[in-house]
């Protein structure tokens, strides 16, 4: 049975903002995003109308993978501030009402971290097993096949102890040893600390990649790769992630989480949709959600995007919660990807569907990804392996505050260009804009908070008249809305589904349509979404 709207907890009938810590606001004048700077903003975040924010991560790192590379788990890099910017940033969260969330990152810590630093320094040190170490293959060389996601074998030799450690990634972020205790024990020891400073939860990083085959088997070939892809993707990660021994580890995680009131765990799991119901939990409950990256995925038309929502929905058993997301700090820029126009359809579609939506900062007002120079190219993936587009400086660049100098970002200049059309595109014109994607981002997020049947009724699919337009309707108890996304440049006409159904339009991407009575058939514009209520008369 669906859970009825009136029982979910904040996190279902909410949404989350994310933001990337480094480029959201300057507030000391380096050209970095920092903690003072983002507490400046929670206002704007919470007139947006969000709930929540995770921030990636903000933790003392070299920056070798900018911040993902955690070299002190219970400490605020120097460049992002302190700790007690940390807790004005609580402070003021809790007076505005919105919940941070943090951004967890258990399977690798950076090369600089001293458990690492002891762990390489000898075979017998106290540390050594809390990261995976290797023996040379039998003639030499790496242990095994496993390639790493930004480029190479996920294996180094180090010569102070003759052995080979592994890293999923960067070989500045060596992965740690789940299957020692003691890791795990140190690892949910950094959860209570934040969890005691007030966070609701985490987003956990990587989370499929914890525990590895306990032989370390080769990876087979991927037979579906093709040239253009990452390298990593010639291979299958059959025995370097997404193993079934995680799942007692994530059950230990939720466990301590549900002790503090209201957290809530998303994972990072870039898996088939039938893979992630393992990471609800089996048997024990396990993350609040996977991250469900369809969208990102998925071709853009409204048959694709169609199917994918509706085999998700019935792969869901009942009680398991979807989540949807549109971009993050590693994907090309939903904008970039699809377009100005259909970005406006695709929030429509992010935030009528079921389940709980998260937003990257900037997609709000159409954010583009950002032409990165040659001599300006700071993501190590780009670094590694240039030249396929893998680069993820693009959909980082700085959040476009007003059309001032560096976009109202920082008073010098920014680790990474501000796009060029931040004169035009920026939170100050759109907001006194009322037809701007700002404008309809924060209609959109106030009317699903107010509609039981938008944020916890059911998901209807509707047979559509076009392969253009997708339809489908969201139901309640007492209210219903149909939702009808032209993903495509030409009008299209629909029927409104049953006879004698009649209704109104509450709103439209383009926001000029509101409380127009609807007639069959419906006249949807070029690359328009209407959200409509329906009733029968
Ligand atoms: C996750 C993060 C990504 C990072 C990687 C290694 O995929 O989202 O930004 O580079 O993990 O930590
Ligand atoms: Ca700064």
């Amino acid at each position: 049975m669906m859970t009825r709207p009136d029982a979910l907890q904040w996190w279902q009938r909410g949404s989350i903002y994310h933001v990337y810590p480094r480029s959201f606001q300057d507030a000391n004048g380096d050209g970095i995003g920092d903690l003072p700077g983002i507490t400046g903003r929670l206002e704007y975040c919470r007139w947006l109308g969000c709930d929540a924010v995770w921030l990636s991560p903000i933790y003392p790192s070299p920056m070798a993978d900018f911040g993902y590379d955690v070299a002190d788990h219970t400490g605020v890099d120097p460049r992002f501030g302190t700790l007690d910017d940390f807790d004005r940033l609580m402070a003021e969260a809790r007076r505005l009402g919105l919940r941070i969330l943090m951004d967890y990152v258990p399977n690798h810590t950076s090369e600089q971290h001293p458990w690492f630093v002891a762990s390489r320094s000898s075979r017998h040190d106290p540390h050594r097993h809390w990261y995976v170490w290797r023996d040379p293959a039998p003639g030499g060389g790496p242990p095994n096949n496993w390639l790493s996601v930004f480029g190479g074998s996920s294996w180094t030799f180090d010569p102070t102890t003759g052995q080979y450690y592994l890293h999923s990634y960067l070989k500045e972020q060596p992965d740690l040893n789940w299957r020692n205790p003691e890791v795990e024990r140190a690892m949910l020891d950094v959860m209570r600390f934040w969890l005691e400073r007030g966070v609701h939860g985490f987003r956990i990083d990587s989370v499929s990649r914890l525990v590895k085959d306990a032989e370390f088997r080769d990876n087979p070939p991927n037979p579906d790769y093709r040239p253009g892809q990452a390298p990593y993707h010639q291979q299958r990660a059959t025995y370097s992630a997404d193993r079934p021994d995680l799942l007692p580890i994530l059950a230990r995680m939720r466990q301590l989480a549900d002790r503090y009131a209201d957290t809530v765990l998303l994972g990072e799991a870039y898996l088939p949709a039938a893979r992630l119901r393992a990471y609800y939990g089996e048997g024990r409950p396990g993350l609040h959600f996977p991250f469900n990256f369809q969208l990102i995925r998925s071709p853009w038309d409204a048959a694709a995007v169609g199917s994918l929502v509706e085999q998700y929905e019935a792969e869901l058993p009942a009680g398991l919660w979807p989540n949807w997301v549109l971009g993050n700090h590693d994907n090309h820029r939903v904008a970039t990807r699809i377009g100005r126009r259909q970005a406006r359809v695709a929030a429509m579609l992010l935030l009528t569907l079921r389940g709980t939506p998260v937003l990257y900062y900037g997609d709000e007002i159409g954010m583009v990804d950002v032409a990165v120079p040659a001599d300006r190219v700071r993501d190590p993936w780009e670094k590694n392996v240039p030249g396929l587009g893998l680069g993820r400086d693009p959909e980082r660049s700085p959040m476009q505050w007003d059309a001032g100098p560096h976009a109202g970002f920082s008073t010098a200049a920014p680790w990474l260009p501000v796009a060029g059309d931040h004169r035009q595109v920026n939170v100050a014109l759109q907001r006194e804009d009322p037809r701007s994607m700002l404008s309809l981002v924060r209609a959109l997020l106030a009317i699903r908070a107010a509609h039981p049947a938008l944020f916890g009724g059911r998901y209807v699919p509707v047979p559509s008249p076009h392969p253009d337009v997708m339809l489908y309707r969201r139901e309640a108890e007492n209210e219903r809305f149909l939702v009808a996304l032209n993903f495509g440049g030409a009008p299209r006409e629909i029927g409104l589904g049953s006879p004698g159904e009649r209704g109104s339009v509450v709103v439209s991407t383009l926001l000029d349509r509101a409380g127009e009575p609807v007639e069959t058939p419906l006249c949807l514009r070029p690359d328009e979404g209407l959200l409509l209520a329906v009733g029968s008369g």
